[in-house]
């Protein structure tokens, strides 16, 4: 029997950091589903197919093989054969990912091997849908967020440390942006899943919402006797 942790939330809560010290706590497989969108949005933007013409989308899918590896323990995507993980960190590859993610047969394809990436192992698996399509049996969910304004300079202290002059009223303005744009599309919007649990990182370190993430996980295998 395999083990879910489903978590999702908002662009910049810090569900990547997190969902893989947890994974690494228990012993779990990391699953970063959004590094799979953006590789699609690669592959669409190297067809240069146009990102408003959903047909165009739905018609060159069937010739995008993903897969996932995990090579010295960190998740690789793989594009038709090539490793795209560096490739997909680009804001032109988030860019694309985000418009093209809103298609459901793109998504319907992303479900399904996500699903069947879960059904044999353990897994972190974290996203804006797992919790509510992906993985709705999941024994444990997470809805991590943080305010706009905590997510914004997360994110400025970043670019910051790159040695990048980023603005923060535009990086608020693109987060806030990014969260109508997940929060409002038509085909699996982000939203709470019933029964998750709500983690407001605002006033956390990584480690605290690693930590509570970790022992809540233990708690319910423990409770379901077995993993
Ligand atoms: O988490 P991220 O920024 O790498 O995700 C990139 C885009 O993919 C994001 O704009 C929304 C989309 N996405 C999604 O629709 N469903 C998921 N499970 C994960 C990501």
């Amino acid at each position: 029997m395999s083990f879910q942790i489903a978590i999702d939330g908002p662009a910049g809560a810090g569900k990547s950091t997190i969902a893989r010290r947890v994974s690494e706590a228990l012993g779990f497989i990391y699953v970063d589903t959004g590094a799979m969108y953006r590789a699609m949005g690669l592959y669409f933007l190297d067809l240069g197919i146009d990102t408003e013409d959903e047909n165009a989308v739905n018609a060159s899918l069937p010739g995008a093989r993903l897969s996932l590896q995990i090579i010295e323990g960190s998740q690789h995507v793989f594009l038709n054969g090539k490793d795209v993980t560096g490739r997909i960190r680009s804001e032109e590859a988030g860019m694309m990912a985000s418009k093209t993610s809103r298609y459901a047969a793109n998504r319907e394809k992303m479900v399904a091997m996500q699903q069947e990436i879960a059904r044999s192992q353990n897994v972190v698996m974290d996203g804006r849908d797992i919790g509510t399509v992906v993985l709705p049996d999941a024994p444990l969910k997470i809805y991590l967020t943080a305010s706009v304004q905590v997510r914004a300079l997360r994110r400025y202290r970043e670019l910051l440390q790159k040695g990048q002059t980023p603005v923060l009223e535009e990086i608020e303005k693109d987060i806030a942006a990014r969260d109508d744009q997940d929060m409002h599309r038509k085909n699996s919007p982000l939203r709470k899943a019933e029964d998750a649990v709500l983690v407001d990182s605002s006033d956390m370190t990584i480690e605290e919402v690693a930590d509570t993430i970790t022992d809540l996980a233990r708690a319910r295998i423990a409770e379901k006797g077995s993993c």
